[in-house]
């Protein structure tokens, strides 16, 4: 983690927010707090524990979890140096409506008062919750080539959430490509590295799968990925 969260400030804006998501692990018997010593680390260079959410992933799946309940949730560490005010992309329940004795915002005794904008427009969105309700899924044909695959739903969310169209989204851990995809469902500029050879091409290939029609490209020379895949194979063949 700190290999490569020590280049952030290389790769980040200002005011670039960095969302970080991390499981439980148990080991002895305990789960393990293991991000402390990187929190710490972080903090010492600057990047402030802003926020902390709560990834719900949907009802816990069945099993033995050596006694304890069913997992069903990850955390979320949002570090930043200078906030930024996230976008209201979630609807409101009365949007269009006036806030009345009707409907709308209220406050604890059923009553609309001043502090619940009595007779102003209720906003058509608002800000996300701090508990992100996105059900975990199978990544289907994917699941046995990569250990940790998380719905594109999830970083297509933060996007939403923390970036506008256009701007670009810095994915250090690209694993199998979700939040690539996600940036191309976003409209959005992904630079995503990974370390594994394996998991990039497993990426690019997801990636073919679901946009045949766009062209992957080689950016150091702008040479197809097909052509350079076939003259791979001719070296391997050759070799053999
Ligand atoms: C938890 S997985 C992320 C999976 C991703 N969320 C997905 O949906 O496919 C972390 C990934 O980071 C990669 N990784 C680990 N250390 C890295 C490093 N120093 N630089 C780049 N990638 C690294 C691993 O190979 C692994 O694929």
């Amino acid at each position: 983690m700190q290999g490569v969260f020590q280049h952030l400030d290389a790769a980040l804006r200002p005011d670039g927010q960095v969302l970080v998501n991390l499981g439980l692990i148990h080991r002895d018997n305990e789960w393990q707090p293991y991000w402390a010593g990187w929190l710490d680390w972080m903090r010492a260079r600057g990047w402030r524990r802003f926020g902390l959410y709560t990834w719900d992933q949907g009802p816990g799946l069945p099993g033995d979890w050596n006694g304890r309940l069913s997992p069903a949730f990850e955390l979320l560490f949002h570090f930043n140096r200078e906030a930024r005010r996230p976008n209201k992309i979630i609807p409101c329940r009365w949007a269009g409506h006036v806030n009345s004795e009707k409907g709308g915002l209220r406050a604890k005794d059923g009553t609309v008062g001043e502090w619940q904008h009595a007779g102003q427009g209720v906003q058509e969105t608002r800000i996300p919750d701090n508990v992100l309700r996105i059900t975990r899924h199978k990544a289907r044909g994917i699941e046995t080539e990569h250990p940790a695959v998380f719905p594109v739903v999830l970083p297509e969310f933060l996007m939403r959430a923390y970036t506008d169209e256009t701007e670009v989204v810095f994915e250090p851990f690209g694993g199998s490509g979700t939040t690539i995809l996600a940036g191309q469902r976003t409209d959005r500029r992904v630079r995503a590295i990974e370390l594994a050879p394996a998991y990039v091409d497993l990426a690019i290939a997801r990636w073919r799968m679901l946009h045949p029609d766009l062209p992957v490209t080689l950016a150091d020379d702008g040479r197809d990925y097909d052509a350079v895949a076939a003259a791979r194979m001719e070296v391997t063949a050759s070799a053999a």
